[in-house]
């Protein structure tokens, strides 16, 4: 018995979607589906109905979606034999082999919800998705080889020269001998060295529940088609319901061949379970290693080992945050705009979209990437999953429900609910952060631009430094002639970072102090010298300092919650971390122990830096920056405390 089908969606529809398979554009592009194949009825009953959206459910809900393939019968035996055999749906689902866990039940899941859309009033429907497939008919297919409809697609990169179809269909003959005879995995994925640089990479797979004699049978019934519709072209895929054949010029799939070195298996991103997050990686878009990394590359090695950053299709990212529509933008950070997105299954998370700069070399980005990922603690926000599809480099991190310190900290409503305990609070949580970055992850990080915009807040009002790993992620993927490049944000940097581009941990310390100085007072340092004292806010603290008059430097909103000795400690630690000479200021280490202790005598701060005026560095040169120091310095010294 075969699935018969008579109606096939419209070419527009098909054809659009045709073009999110094989194209490698950049722009946003939504996927919703390959294509379908639906069987209507005038006379489907209403058990039948009934029976349907049990298969459905029962697909939304079998424990075992995980594993990929499943296939089920559902009928009606609620006491009589009557409705029994002829509402009988027979159901099945199947994801690419390579597509486990979280991302197959996504794509079914999606499957489920669209097919009472795309295929109302079926008696059989199938449904074919970039990395899964949902059938169901009245006749039970089960194990049985189907090749009705085939269906094909081709991506616009023609061969070179006509020999090349033999060499094509001989390569996917190995294929399917590997996938039926020699491993009977039922599918099969390797890379062919094509000549001239140029590798393809080519994939065969059946339905689980074919014998492989079956499987085969489906899979040369493909490779028959493939020169009809597709011999002239490099980009191709030809399906079938129960089978499918694809070959590309960009590794599509996840798993490595099993021939495959050891090194680009290591690299491999494996389907584990990342913390509490089960996003399981694959893509067809993101890919991972297009090729294999060299050695001298692996700077990362060891610890790309021990576990690895899934990565998230582009397509889901895209369904997240509705293309990234403007509704659903959060903010623009300094590497690019961040949005909310909210996965399949509810999950909020926050999407940065690293925007593009030239000279960047994949690689070394990827490592980049993973080693953020590697940095876990509860003041950083965690790095879940990555895409780095094409020109896209998008970072997917745990959402963040109370955004930014500064949208309540210079709000003069939301101020008012950071009272000094949680204010305190948050001062420790950045600190104990930054420590984490600077000594107790195994890689000295320094973050160089601290500020409040990157501290979030949890829903707990836990804070949790954002950003962190980027300024070297994209240094180090800059030309040589931009190496230098600044990459803080002026009111927060340290002058030696600012003027010569020299950073260190202390660099991060004084971008800290100044952070807590603006916790404290509830105003900006890089908008101080709009306030009517005419001078930053670093040299008001220290004039209010010298004075003896500390408390007048608090923030109103505090005044009912505040304790003195508290906020006056904290102000001196602030006034510590700001200094001139960076040899004077306190390490991060000592920070946290002056802030946890009552005991510690704190030494006597020196001048602070001046602080250099607002100003995106991107814009701002190393020289226009100069000049800046001098306006300030007249600042400075007409400001010197008695
Ligand atoms: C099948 O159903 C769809 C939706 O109701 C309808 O648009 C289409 O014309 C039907 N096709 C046939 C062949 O009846
Ligand atoms: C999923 O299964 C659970 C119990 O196993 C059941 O309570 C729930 O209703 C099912 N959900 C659906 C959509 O069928
Ligand atoms: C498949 O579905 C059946 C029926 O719901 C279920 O009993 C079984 O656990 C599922 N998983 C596998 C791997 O067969
Ligand atoms: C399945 O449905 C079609 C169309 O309604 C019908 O012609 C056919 O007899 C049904 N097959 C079975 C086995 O019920
Ligand atoms: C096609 O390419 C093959 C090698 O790739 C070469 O040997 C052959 O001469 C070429 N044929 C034509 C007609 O260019
Ligand atoms: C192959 O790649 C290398 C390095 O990427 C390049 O120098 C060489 O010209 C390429 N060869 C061909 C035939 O494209
Ligand atoms: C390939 O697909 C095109 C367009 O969908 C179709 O017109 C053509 O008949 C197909 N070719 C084969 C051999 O199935």
């Amino acid at each position: 018995m075969r699935m018969e089908t008579k109606n096939f969606m419209t070419p527009l529809r098909i054809s659009l979607c045709f073009i999110l398979l094989f194209l490698t554009t950049t722009s946003a592009q939504a996927p919703v589906y390959s294509y379908n194949s639906c069987m209507n009825s005038t006379s489907i009953s209403p058990t039948y109905k009934t029976n349907v959206k049990s298969l459905l459910s029962w697909i939304t809900n079998d424990s075992s979606i995980s594993k990929g393939f499943n296939y089920t019968t559902i009928s009606s035996n609620n006491g009589g034999d009557n409705d029994g055999y002829g509402d009988a749906v027979y159901g099945l689902y199947s994801c690419r082999y390579d597509i486990t866990g979280y991302f197959c039940q996504f794509c079914l899941t999606t499957a489920v919800n669209e097919i009472s859309r795309l295929c109302p009033d079926s008696v059989t429907a199938i449904l074919w998705y970039d990395v899964c497939i949902l059938r169901y008919s009245n006749q039970s297919f089960h194990g049985k080889v189907s090749l009705s409809p085939t269906w094909n697609v081709t991506g616009p990169r023609k061969i070179k020269n006509s020999t090349e179809t033999k060499r094509i269909e001989d390569a996917m003959e190995g294929l399917i001998t590997k996938a039926t005879i020699e491993t009977k995995q039922f599918w099969a994925v390797e890379e062919f060295d094509w000549g001239d640089n140029e590798t393809l990479y080519g994939w065969v797979q059946c339905d689980r529940d074919l014998p492989s004699d079956e499987c085969r049978k489906c899979l040369n019934a493909m490779l028959e088609i493939f020169p009809q519709c597709c011999g002239t072209k490099v980009q191709w895929a030809v399906f079938a319901p129960t089978c499918g054949m694809r070959m590309d010029d960009e590794k599509f799939y996840q798993k490595s061949d099993d021939n495959g070195t050891s090194t680009s298996r290591k690299l491999i991103i494996s389907f584990s379970v990342l913390g509490s997050v089960a996003l399981l990686c694959f893509s067809v878009y993101c890919f991972l290693y297009r090729k294999r990394v060299r050695k001298d590359e692996m700077m990362l090695d060891e610890e790309t080992l021990n576990g690895d950053l899934p990565t998230i299709p582009l397509i889901t990212i895209l369904n997240s945050t509705n293309n990234f529509s403007k509704a659903s933008k959060l903010g623009e950070g300094g590497f690019g705009p961040v949005y909310k997105g909210i996965l399949p299954d509810g999950r909020q998370i926050a999407v940065k979209r690293l925007s593009q700069f030239s000279g960047q070399g994949s690689e070394e980005f990827r490592n980049e990437v993973m080693f953020i990922a590697k940095l876990q603690h509860r003041n950083l926000v965690r790095l879940l999953a990555c895409c780095l599809q094409e020109k896209e480099k998008i970072l997917v991190y745990e959402y963040m429900s109370n955004a930014s310190l500064d949208s309540h900290l210079f709000d003069d409503e939301k101020k008012k609910q950071l009272d000094w305990k949680l204010r305190l609070r948050i001062i420790h949580g950045i600190a104990r952060g930054i420590l984490y970055l600077h000594e107790d992850s195994r890689l000295r990080v320094i973050h160089r631009d601290l500020k409040p915009s990157n501290v979030l807040l949890d829903d707990e009002m836990n804070a949790k430094i954002s950003d962190f790993g980027l300024a070297r992620a994209f240094e180090i993927g800059q030309n040589q002639a931009n190496t230098k490049r600044v990459m803080g944000t002026y009111g927060y940097m340290a002058p030696e970072y600012a003027m010569e581009g020299l950073f260190s941990v202390k660099s991060d310390v004084f971008s800290f102090g100044v952070l807590v100085l603006e916790i404290i007072t509830g105003n900006k340092n890089s908008g101080f010298h709009l306030l009517e004292h005419g001078q930053s806010l670093l040299l008001y603290a220290w004039n209010i300092w010298c004075a003896g008059k500390c408390l007048e430097l608090m923030d109103l909103a505090l005044v009912k919650s505040f304790i003195a000795s508290e906020v006056e400690k904290c102000i001196h630690i602030a006034l510590l971390c700001v200094q001139q000479d960076e040899a004077d200021r306190p390490t991060i280490s000592t920070v946290v122990l002056m802030l946890g202790s009552d005991t510690i005598p704190l030494p006597k701060p020196n001048h602070p830096a001046f602080s250099v005026g607002r100003m995106t560095l991107n814009e701002a040169s190393t020289s226009g920056s100069s000049k800046n120091l001098s306006i300030n310095d007249v600042t400075v010294s007409t400001m010197l405390p008695r």
